[in-house]
């Protein structure tokens, strides 16, 4: 089959592979008919995140049909299902918390040492995101093998198109979760840095929630613009300083809830990224971790930080101090997926979320290499690409 496979920083490939089989009797095989390059794929393509292999399989946001079954899978062939991001067994002692990016059975064996040493416990499987996550071969290929196919993926309906549910296997339920842990009450100001696909998500679900108001970062127009449209107020990181800009328009209190959707690559002109960048540049640190430093100095005293972006490591310039003398929160984590699947399917199909708004961009799988390329270039106007294996190569 065909498949998009990492090589190192700047390198992916559409590569001929072999077939996923049927390994587990829990397995199922995915047909994939839609699959979407995430931003925490650009953390693997610009190389920062640890224990890849060149030749995997990347992709961790799909959906499709299944057209093979393992004996104790509960699917059925010809079923159109989205597939969670995270790998999780349902049995285990955090799976029957809902926590199922906490899994204890998602990682073979094998590979839980490194996260085991790095994390102190092993964490869930992750599809195509590097051997400490389970080595897991990704979606971004013609065929996927599913682990656990009775426990996370979800059957979609007859005639609801890709586009409006494939998000829900990540930055849907992602921007959700961001919401849910910033514990939003009625008439809050919620603060959201990052105006990409999980910023935007956590956008709308904050109003959902009962946000009076939200106040969305990024630096750029064509993606803040998206987030005006869901009726945030914005800031602009490079024309307008972003803590005084918080205090000006929150009475000089800061946000309620601060949610934290960039993650380890901030951009900015910042003293501690500049420093952080030059960490990463020496190999002396890999995050840049500029954006959950500027939430925890910002939030108002008692206030709530909420993390959906990922970091991978260690860092320092912490504010603890900040973050004990305010009394603040913090939660955060990848996210229990398979805990929000059925809610916000039912909410897509009452159109009380909207989904489709986010694609800017779709191409068939032979151009996965072109579309990691533009996400990468062109954040302002590529906002999501989705990948169609069956679509017809774009004339030249
Ligand atoms: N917790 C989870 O399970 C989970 C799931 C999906 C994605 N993520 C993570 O969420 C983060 C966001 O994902 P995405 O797909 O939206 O990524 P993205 O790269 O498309 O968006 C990040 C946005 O942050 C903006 N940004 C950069 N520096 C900033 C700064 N200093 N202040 C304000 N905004 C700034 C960028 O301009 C960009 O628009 C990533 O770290 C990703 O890995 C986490
Ligand atoms: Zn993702
Ligand atoms: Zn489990």
């Amino acid at each position: 089959m065909r498949a998009l496979t990492w090589h190192g920083k700047h390198d992916v490939r559409v590569e001929s592979v072999d077939d996923p089989e049927i390994l587990n009797p829990r397995d199922t095989i995915i047909r994939v008919t839609s699959t979407a390059i995430c931003g925490s794929d650009l953390h693997l393509y610009d190389g920062f995140i640890p224990t890849m292999m060149k030749g995997d399989v990347l992709g961790h946001e799909f959906m499709g049909e299944v057209v093979e079954t393992g004996p104790r899978s509960t699917l059925k062939k010809g079923e159109r299902v989205v597939v969670p991001f995270t790998i999780a067994c349902g049995a285990c002692y955090h799976c029957g918390k809902h926590q199922y990016s906490a899994c204890d059975n998602g990682l073979p064996a094998d590979n839980q040492d490194i996260a085991q040493e790095l994390y102190g416990q092993p964490m869930s499987g992750l599809f195509g995101y590097s051997h400490m996550t389970g080595g897991y071969s990704g979606g971004q290929a013609e065929y996927v093998r599913v682990p656990f196919s009775d426990v996370g993926p979800i059957v979609i309906p007859e005639g609801v198109e890709d586009d409006k549910v494939l998000f829900l296997s990540d930055i849907l339920p992602t921007g959700w979760m961001a919401a849910e842990n910033a514990a939003i009450e009625k008439g809050d100001t919620v603060a959201v840095w990052g105006c990409g696909p999980v910023g935007l998500f956590a956008v709308q679900s904050a109003f959902l929630m009962g946000a009076e108001r939200v106040i969305a970062i990024d630096h750029f127009p064509h993606r803040l613009a998206l987030a005006k449209k869901f009726g945030a107020e914005t800031i602009n990181f490079e024309e307008s300083k972003t803590y005084e800009a918080l205090m000006e328009m929150t009475g000089g209190i800061g946000p309620d809830a601060c949610i934290d959707a960039v993650g380890l690559e901030a951009h900015g002109f910042f003293v501690d990224n500049v420093i952080d960048q030059i960490k990463g540049s020496t190999f002396l640190g890999t995050d840049r971790a500029h954006s959950i430093r500027q939430a925890i100095i910002a939030c108002r005293k008692g206030g709530r930080v909420s993390m959906p972006a990922v970091y991978g490591g260690f860092i320092d310039k912490f504010p603890l101090g900040a973050f004990m003398e305010k009394g603040l929160t913090l939660r955060t984590g990848q996210t229990h997926v398979q805990h929000y699947m059925p809610a916000l399917l039912n909410a897509i199909l009452e159109d009380k979320i909207d989904t489709t708004f986010l694609i800017s961009h779709r191409l068939p799988l032979e151009q996965a290499a072109e579309g990691y390329r533009m996400f990468h270039d062109d954040q302002n106007e590529v906002t999501k690409v989705v990948l169609k294996p069956g679509l017809e190569l774009a004339a030249e």
